[in-house]
């Protein structure tokens, strides 16, 4: 059993060693996301205060303005990012436009996409919120990145992770070169590593995870699929059981490390679903299928599409590789 305790920092440095091509431009973007989501987890652990402080007008104790935490998260994560030197343009859920790099700071060769908090509607009721993040190598010229740079295909990611603030606190990453999990120890303010090389169990626990509030709005073939799950006999790929949060970051760390079937399907309202292909399913899909499972949109890779534009959506089914593809199997069978 192998006790050594191992930062985040001390294992982006063994992967660099490991890994000759990785510059240690992507190490200390990754080191600046850490920063960013200890900032964000201090305040999620304080959030209920802050409401509290926060109705008494619009001041708290400090004087500071009380800001929705997305909002808040908005500004840590870019303000932690603006200044490293290794970006050229960023993107958040929250901004409809690209993010330029401040004029004073110098940029780089990366351009970052993110979800400063994931999981909104849980934020006021204390269940687990996270952020997430994508990055890709830029394609553009000249000092300051585009929307081209922005605006790329799933596998053509350089890393991608997320930060969930759960029971406690774990960021979950990958460059291509396995998943790995760091826990943050509160009482000494690191990441350390608690999940080596995660892979998705296969198979995997036969759990559904998806809003059936929306079922009258789903196609045929999607309520047949989640029928099938339910009531099907085991031997026949049925005999699921069902757990959902409402926070992706959360529904998919449960399903990452025990295995199952998380969607979010199209229907007739929106066609495309709910989830953003850029900064929510194009990052889980990298770190899914780098982790041995699967990710698709009921019949393409995730990985594989081509984006058009930033905020575009698209419906996720991700998981254990044999759920995914009976998902696909019964989509397709029309
Ligand atoms: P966000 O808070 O960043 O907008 O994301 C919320 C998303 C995702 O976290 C979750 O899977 C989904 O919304 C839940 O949507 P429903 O409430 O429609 O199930
Ligand atoms: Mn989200
Ligand atoms: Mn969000």
């Amino acid at each position: 059993m192998d006790r050594s305790v191992v930062t985040l920092d001390r294992h982006i440095v063994e992967q660099e060693r490991r890994h000759p091509g990785a510059t240690g431009a992507f190490s200390s973007i990754l080191q600046d996301l850490a920063l960013a989501g200890k900032l964000i987890n201090r305040q999620v652990r304080k959030a209920g205060l802050v409401d509290i402080l926060g109705q008494t007008g619009r001041q708290n104790v400090h004087g500071e303005e009380v800001q929705k935490l997305d909002e808040f998260a908005h500004d840590v994560v870019f303000r932690a990012m603006d200044h490293g030197g290794h970006l050229c343009v960023m993107a958040s859920e929250e901004q409809e436009d690209p993010l330029p790099i401040p004029e004073e700071f110098p940029t780089g060769d990366y351009a970052l996409l993110f979800d400063p908090l994931d999981g909104s509607s849980n934020i006021d009721v204390n269940i687990s919120i996270g952020t997430i993040f994508s990055i890709h190598e830029r394609v553009s010229q000249g000092r300051d990145g585009t929307r081209d740079d922005l605006v790329q295909p799933g596998h053509r990611q350089e890393a991608a992770g997320y930060i969930l603030y759960g029971s406690s606190t774990i960021l979950v990453y990958t460059t291509g070169n396995g998943v790995h999990g760091f826990t943050l120890d509160p009482s000494i303010g690191e990441f350390l590593l608690s999940h080596r090389d995660i892979r998705i169990p296969d198979p995997g626990d036969r759990v559904y995870s998806v809003n059936e509030g929306h079922a009258d709005k789903w196609s045929e073939d999607q309520r047949g699929l989640v029928e099938h799950l339910k009531t099907g006999r085991e031997r026949d790929g049925g005999g699921f059981s069902a757990r959902y949060v409402g926070s992706l970051v959360a529904d998919f760390h449960r399903t990452l490390m025990n295995g199952g079937l998380f969607m979010y399907p199209g229907n007739r309202a929106n066609p495309e679903g709910k989830l953003r292909l850029l900064y929510e399913a194009a990052p889980m899909a990298m770190i899914c299928e780098e982790a041995g499972g699967r990710a698709s949109d009921g019949e393409r890779d995730i990985l594989s599409l081509n984006p058009q534009n930033l905020h575009q959506r698209t419906p996720l089914y991700i998981g254990s590789s044999d759920h995914v593809e009976l998902a696909e199997e019964r989509l397709a069978a029309g």
